[in-house]
C-alpha cells in the first residue's frame, strides 16, 4: 500500500480521536501526546465502532461488548489470534500519512 495523505495533524489534537477512510477502508486515527496510532475502524468480533471506544494508555476498548485492542499493532488483547489492521503513521508537512503495517 502506498502512502496516503489522510488528514491535516491540525485536525487532531492530543487526546483526539478521528474516523477516516483509506481505500474504501473504515480507519480509526488515535492522537496520544505526539503520537499517532491508526487501526481499522471495524472491531473483529462484530464490527463495533473502535472509533468510539474507551482509550487508556495503547489500548483502546471496544464500546459493544469490551474486546481490547493494541493501538500500536491492532492485535486483539482479548482473544488470542484476532486482529485489526493497523497502519504506520508518518507526519510530514502539516499532515497524517499512512501506510498499512503488514
Ligand atoms: S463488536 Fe467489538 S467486542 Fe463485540
Amino acid at each position: 500500500m502506498t502512502r496516503t495523505r489522510v488528514l491535516d495533524l491540525a485536525a487532531l489534537p492530543p487526546g483526539g480521536v478521528e474516523l477516516v477512510v483509506v481505500r474504501g477502508m473504515d480507519v480509526a486515527l488515535f492522537r496520544r501526546g505526539e503520537e499517532i496510532f491508526a487501526i481499522g475502524n471495524e472491531c473483529a468480533h462484530k464490527g463495533g465502532n473502535l472509533c468510539d471506544g474507551r482509550v487508556e494508555g495503547d489500548i483502546v476498548t471496544c464500546p459493544l461488548h469490551g474486546w481490547e485492542f493494541d493501538l500500536r499493532s491492532g492485535v486483539c488483547m482479548t482473544i488470542p489470534g484476532e486482529t485489526v489492521p493497523h497502519f504506520t503513521v508518518t507526519v510530514d508537512d502539516g499532515g497524517i500519512y499512512l501506510e498499512e503495517s503488514a
